[in-house]
């Protein structure tokens, strides 16, 4: 019995670990499983609210003070403006210029624009400026629209309104133009007339309202941090109910597409369409959908594959062109002091900006592309910088973007039911399909397609976005809201 019972009690121990195995090597199944499931969901939860959940919209104060700690009562009167460029201004340029002629000047590589700002366009801007360019005729030129300042949030915001000439039987209706970076009110010289101007097609015609943004050109800068695009969004709001506009349209590029999506977002019942000649959804899950669609152009841009893909060199691309954001997100201050100090540093800047996103294989050029542009025009912008000394309050926009960069992504994700239109140009930066904008703008009524263009649109094709602003707003109109 006994060695029986021995080689039947092996048996049994070992059953008995194999048991003992297999529950512990069941609990930790049952612990990987679990444990897996958890880390699962928490992944899908995490990329459920980091990508696709819709937040609510946060509550804002719309009296933030960004002005100087005064006393003193705030002073709602609407005054009018004049652009100067002042004797010592001009004094103190002619003779930043005659140091520059004599100073000692590094040449560009041979057959070479990608380095930047080429040594041949500057010899022309410089030529143009010091020979060409005339103060006094384009102060007048600046002057001819109406300019007024009045104090929003603490700070002296610079607008010109232009009302419609002849308004016989025809509805005038408010539009808010909203310009970008490196921009200025001045890009939008060329599309006033035609928006102020009856057309035969539309029984209305618009009475233009254009800002400069805080801290660019002739609108006094913050006193503290914080003054980002949404914040921009409210000071615009406030400077429209100042005016008087309640509800009103909005056309915005660049940069003013972002406040003028903002601004349909929080205000979407006083603005009454949103036109926008950059139509893009920033939204973190709009990057990683185009990023995808690398596997599958066609699936994801259907008529844009060849102006989104192959995604690589879209992002090759940014890489080479956005050094600049970088530097202007992260120390606005510094670069600032360089380009506050030197005329045709500036110019070189801004320009560079103008030309390169006008067309990106203009960097490919001789002339960087400047052959195709107004000389004039591009200077009277510069000038607009130069003279009121905004070129690093204006960086300070990208500093802020990034310092509160939560609540961009949070805005971008929550959908404006206000009808919206987009234009995209030809040559345009970011460009994205329907279904992406709709996520943002639900109320996408639709998207023209330029062949001609880039990216400072209402600058560059004035006569094309205009009309497409009358028609967009035709349609707003005629839809019930
Ligand atoms: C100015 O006012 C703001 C808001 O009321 C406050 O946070 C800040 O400390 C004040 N600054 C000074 C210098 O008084
Ligand atoms: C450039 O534009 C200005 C108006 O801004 C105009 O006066 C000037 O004649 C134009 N120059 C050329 C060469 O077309």
């Amino acid at each position: 019995m006994a060695p029986k019972k021995k080689t039947n009690k092996k048996p049994i121990e070992i059953k008995q670990t194999l048991r003992n195995e297999r529950k512990t090597n069941f609990n930790i199944c049952k612990v990987i499983t679990i444990g897996g499931a958890v880390v699962i969901a928490m992944l899908f939860y995490k990329f459920y609210s980091s990508f696709l959940a819709t937040p609510d919209l946060p509550e804002f104060d719309l009296n933030v003070w960004w002005g100087r700690n005064t006393s003193e009562r705030h002073d709602t009167s609407i005054r009018p403006y004049r652009i100067l460029f002042s004797d010592s201004m001009q004094e103190n340029l002619r003779r930043k210029m005659e140091a520059y002629r004599r100073a000692t000047r590094v040449k560009s590589l041979e057959d070479s624009s990608k380095y930047g700002i080429n040594y041949d366009v500057l010899g022309q801007i410089f030529a143009h400026w010091q020979f060409k360019y005339k103060y006094g005729s384009r102060v007048k030129y600046l002057n001819q629209y109406n300019h007024y300042i009045t104090n929003v949030q603490g700070l002296d915001i610079h607008f010109m309104r232009i009302k419609p000439k002849n308004t016989e039987n025809l509805k005038v209706v408010p539009l808010l133009l909203i310009h970008g970076w490196p921009s200025s009110v001045r890009d939008f010289y060329g599309i006033i007339p035609l928006l102020t101007s009856a057309k035969q097609e539309y029984n209305f015609v618009f009475e233009v309202i254009a800002p400069s943004l805080p801290g660019f050109a002739f609108s006094q800068a913050p006193a503290r941090p914080g003054l980002t695009t949404y914040q921009m969004a409210i000071v615009l709001r406030n400077l429209m109910a100042r005016i008087g506009h309640k509800q009103f349209y909005v056309h915005g590029g660049d940069i003013g597409h972002a406040i003028g999506s903002h601004m349909a977002t929080l205000f979407p019942n006083q603005v009454l369409g949103f036109h926008s000649s950059t139509p893009v959804n920033p939204s973190k899950l709009a990057h990683l959908t185009l990023m995808l669609g690398e596997i599958c152009p066609k699936c994801v841009a259907n008529d844009l594959v060849d102006k989104i893909y192959p995604y690589t060199d879209k992002l090759q691309f940014y890489l080479e062109e956005s050094g600049y954001l970088h530097l202007q997100s992260t120390k606005p201050d510094t670069v600032g002091i360089a380009l506050q100090d030197s005329p045709l540093g500036l110019a070189s800047y801004i320009i560079e900006k103008y030309l390169l996103f006008t067309d990106p294989a203009n960097k490919y050029t001789h002339d960087g592309g400047l052959g195709a542009f107004n000389v004039t025009d591009l200077m009277d912008n510069v000038l607009v910088y130069w003279s009121t000394g905004s070129i690093t309050t204006s960086l300070r926009l990208y500093k802020e973007s990034i310092l509160n960069y939560e609540m961009e992504e949070t805005l971008s994700r929550i959908p404006t039911s206000v009808p919206t239109w987009g234009l995209r140009t030809k040559y345009d930066l970011i460009q994205q399909p329907d279904f992406i904008l709709r996520w943002k703008y639900p109320n996408l009524v639709r998207t023209t397609n330029l062949d001609v263009g880039g990216h400072f649109a209402a600058f560059e094709k004035p006569i094309e976005v205009s009309s497409d602003i009358f028609e967009a707003v035709k349609v707003f109109s005629s839809m019930k809201k």
